[in-house]
């Protein structure tokens, strides 16, 4: 494992207990999460049984809780039938029915309120234009979709009918959207005329059109919703806007009750090779998850406005916006834009004017918003916020404290929830009435998960503070079912490494002295840029389909606000440029990258050489490219290297 950039020299000692007023007001005692512990502990299958009949509204009662006998393709409560809308929805409407659901604040200022009761009726309608497009129980819906109420509307609407979406973040290229509406054999695509982002209408429309010229074959339909009302081109019989496809539909729609292991959606991820992959997740275990923690590290309760910034095209935007907070009946804000528009206090102005209570987000964007001052924050209102969460990187101290002192303001906790796309709901965090939390440190694992820390042999390290292997042990209701259409992928990358006893995280993580795990990075070589993770093997991929490219190697140096940016060394199949500048073609790159992958992929950083650095068995040295990345003296063995000329080129010094 590589282990060079990961070296834990963090000593954080600061902790931080629960406050009596949070304990006094919160919703889960101590002694009631001593009790779920110790439960989970005792029998742990009976445990989440437990649970799943206690949180979840079943049509059918299952009787089996784990069928473990295809592992590691678990199935979970695999003879109950439910349906997740319902559960999101229909079992809100007996005593809160006018209760807001969501609150939906555009970019431009546009505000709305939903409730209940008017989401059920508009996710019914929708569900019913779905089945009208012929839509069927397992059929393929892509979601391409700005930040608005809507695409939690279609979101509920498939899991309403069984079709099994996959959301692709509205940041994505044509060339990505393709890639996932051929792997997922979509039929229908659901998106809009455009979306507002950063003062700017985002194509959407135009990139599905474009991901649409050749191939998709299976896609029939495309839907659209008019959200900034400028000018689309409609292809005839196929493109179809969201309001005509609603046209005499009613608002009565009969769930269809589902298997508990029907899969709920797709959300591609990527991995250290290939093309990202589609992670599947089913519908009930996923499901109940998403619940419990909302109940133990959110501490949801009725009075909640619950924020969570994300997108709905990651899985943070799955289950912490359009599943578990509407399966605890709670209030979400939805935001559509960015956070600096019309300036670095909309965030907080957000907060102030919809009184959020709950606020969670990721690490890249409190520390661009604490780089801009505590001025801003200090100017709003925040007294109604009272719990703070972060996920998506580690968060370095100094950001966590700025989190606590400036927007918490000493009051509220802050959870740090460490989870994946594939485990699909927090895996390891704290539970704010309960754990004694320390700056970058995501705390303990929750009741039910099994997290440990092995060595390369697959033993558990007792030493504290010595890095290895984070893996879960025992199956969990939300892990992910497999890779879709890709069985064995889901084997060899999560479970070949231990030979199938353990689920591999991916991560490198220690445990210190009280058991506390702190995440150290990535084992593999996907960087995890502004709290997105992003396959060097994609990035490399796509610069190499340049036509001036060659080869490419690409590395992750670490960032200030980002976490991790990109550095890609190119070698070009023409003369190297001189003095390694060309400052046309880096550009170039730069936007053609944008172009295949997205803006998030762009490198910041390109240099050009005559070759890699490879060993002689031929492997790309990436260990000596993130030192030079890092600007850092080369200490590493470079004798093996073919060509030592080249480094000067690499350092940028040639
Ligand atoms: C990283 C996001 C440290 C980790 C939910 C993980 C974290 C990857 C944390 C998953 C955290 C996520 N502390 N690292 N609290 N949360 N990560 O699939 O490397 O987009 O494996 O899911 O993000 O990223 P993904």
């Amino acid at each position: 494992m590589s282990q060079d950039n990961i070296q834990s020299t963090l000593q954080e000692d600061r902790t931080f207990p629960p406050k009596h007023n949070f304990v006094n007001t919160a919703a889960l005692s101590v002694t009631s999460l001593e009790t779920l512990y110790a439960s989970a502990k005792q029998d742990n299958e009976l445990f989440w049984a437990e649970q799943a009949r206690q949180e979840l509204d079943w049509q059918h009662l299952f009787t089996t809780t784990l069928d473990d006998s295809k592992a590691p393709f678990y199935r979970w409560f695999h003879d109950g039938k439910l349906n997740v809308s319902y559960n999101c929805l229909d079992r809100q409407l007996k005593d809160h029915a006018d209760k807001t659901a969501i609150i939906f604040e555009g970019e431009p200022g546009d505000i709305e309120h939903i409730s209940y009761r008017v989401l059920h009726q508009r996710v019914c309608r929708f569900a019913n234009a779905l089945k009208n497009q012929d839509v069927k129980v397992g059929d393929r819906v892509i979601i391409y979709m700005p930040m608005i109420a809507e695409a939690v509307i279609a979101m509920q609407a498939c899991a309403r009918i069984g079709a099994i979406h996959s959301v692709v973040f509205g940041g994505f290229s044509a060339q990505s959207l393709k890639d996932r509406i051929e792997d997922t054999g979509a039929k229908v695509v659901i998106t809009a005329d455009g979306g507002h982002r950063g003062g700017k209408i985002i194509e959407l429309k135009a990139t599905t059109d474009l991901a649409l010229v050749e191939g998709c074959d299976n896609v029939k339909t495309v839907i659209i919703f008019k959200r900034t009302g400028h000018e689309v081109t409609l292809k005839p019989g196929r493109d179809i806007w969201w309001s005509d496809a609603e046209q005499g539909q009613t608002t009565d729609c009969e769930p269809e009750w589902l298997p508990a292991d029907h899969p709920l959606f797709l959300l591609y991820t990527s991995g250290s090779t290939g093309k990202p992959k589609g992670i599947q997740h089913s519908t009930g275990g996923y499901l109940l998850n998403a619940i419990t923690s909302m109940r133990w590290v959110f501490d949801i309760q009725a009075s909640d406005i619950f924020w969570c910034t994300a997108d709905v095209g990651w899985i943070t935007g799955h289950t912490y916006v359009a599943y578990g907070p509407l399966a605890t009946g709670a209030t979400i804000v939805i935001y559509e834009g960015v956070p600096t528009i019309p300036d670095a206090g909309r965030f907080w102005d957000i907060c102030q004017r919809h009184k959020v209570t709950t606020f969670y987000t990721a690490p890249t964007a409190i520390r661009a918003l604490m780089k801009i001052g505590d001025e801003i924050p200090n100017g709003y209102d925040l007294s109604s916020l009272r719990l703070l969460g972060t996920v998506g990187e580690p968060i370095n101290p100094k950001a966590w404290i700025w989190y606590h002192n400036i927007i918490g303001q000493q009051r509220c906790p802050i959870v740090d929830t460490w989870w994946q796309t594939e485990t699909g709901a927090h895996m390891i965090a704290p539970v704010p009435s309960f754990t004694i939390t320390k700056p970058g440190s995501c705390t303990k694992a929750l009741p039910g998960i099994d997290a440990a820390i092995v060595n390369e042999q697959g033993q558990e390290i007792t030493v504290a503070d010595e890095g290895g292997f984070l893996v879960i042990r025992k199956p969990w209701p939300s892990m992910m079912q497999t890779v879709w259409g890709d069985d064995q992928r889901y084997l060899d990358t999560y479970w070949d490494h231990f030979n199938g006893r353990y689920y591999l995280a991916g991560d490198s993580a220690r445990r210190d002295k009280d058991g506390y795990f702190w995440i150290m990075g990535r084992i593999d070589d996907v960087l995890n840029v502004s709290g997105h993770r992003l396959g060097t093997m994609e990035i490399e991929s796509a610069l190499v389909a340049h036509d001036n490219v060659s080869e490419a190697a690409v590395v992750g140096r670490p960032h200030d606000i980002k976490g991790e940016s990109i550095f890609a060394y190119v070698v070009l199949k023409g003369e190297r440029p001189t003095n390694g500048i060309d400052d046309q073609l880096t550009d170039e790159l730069r936007k053609w990258v944008a172009t295949q992958i997205g803006p998030i992929a762009k490198p910041d950083d390109i240099r050009y050489a005559d070759n890699l650095p490879k060993t002689r068995s031929g492997k790309i040295m990436r260990r000596l490219l993130r030192t030079i990345a890092k600007g850092e003296a080369i200490t590493q063995d470079t004798s093996t290297l073919e060509n030592e000329d080249i480094l000067p080129q690499l350092q940028g010094k040639a």
